[in-house]
């Protein structure tokens, strides 16, 4: 469960990470697990903690599509982009549902009911496209699928 943002929670997440080099990745990967994603203040008490600039805190959290700069809808939708995906038309398939909802990648529904993200390769290439809705696995996404299974996210 993620809670609301806190920084003091913040900062005793960052401190834990005071020993460890190379400490940034997993202070991210802690800030998110807490929080569902890394704040502005978060990234600026990063910086600070680790005494480098908040533009290299930002561009490793904008490198990685695993972090997010702002809070996920109720539920999350990552989308299978890797090669035997995109071979089973899963780019076209992903557009359409994007056009669908009005978003881009990354984006969240105005009700704040789905966030549709990319993903690279979920391991099931043979019965592609693939995606993950919430944690759960589904394979063989056809377009009509693929909306089904986003507008039954409720
Ligand atoms: S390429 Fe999509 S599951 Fe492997």
């Amino acid at each position: 469960m993620q809670r609301d943002w806190n920084q003091q929670t913040a900062e005793a997440i960052i401190a834990r990470y005071e020993q460890v080099q190379a400490s940034l990745l997993p202070i991210l990967h802690a800030v998110q697990e807490e929080f569902g994603f890394i704040s502005e203040t978060a990234m600026r008490l990063i910086a600070t903690s680790l005494n480098i600039t908040r533009a290299e805190v930002y561009g490793v959290v904008s490198f990685y599509h695993d972090y997010r700069q702002a809070p996920a809808g109720r539920h999350v939708l990552k989308l299978c982009r890797a090669e035997a995906c995109q071979a089973m038309g899963a780019e076209a398939n992903a557009a359409a549902l994007l056009n669908r909802l009005g978003l881009d990648w990354g984006g969240t529904t105005p009700d704040g009911r789905l966030t549709v993200e990319p993903i690279y390769c979920l391991g099931l290439c043979a019965c592609a496209p693939s995606a993950l809705l919430d944690g759960e696995l589904h394979a063989r996404l056809d377009a009509a699928g693929l909306e089904a299974l986003a507008m039954d996210a409720a």
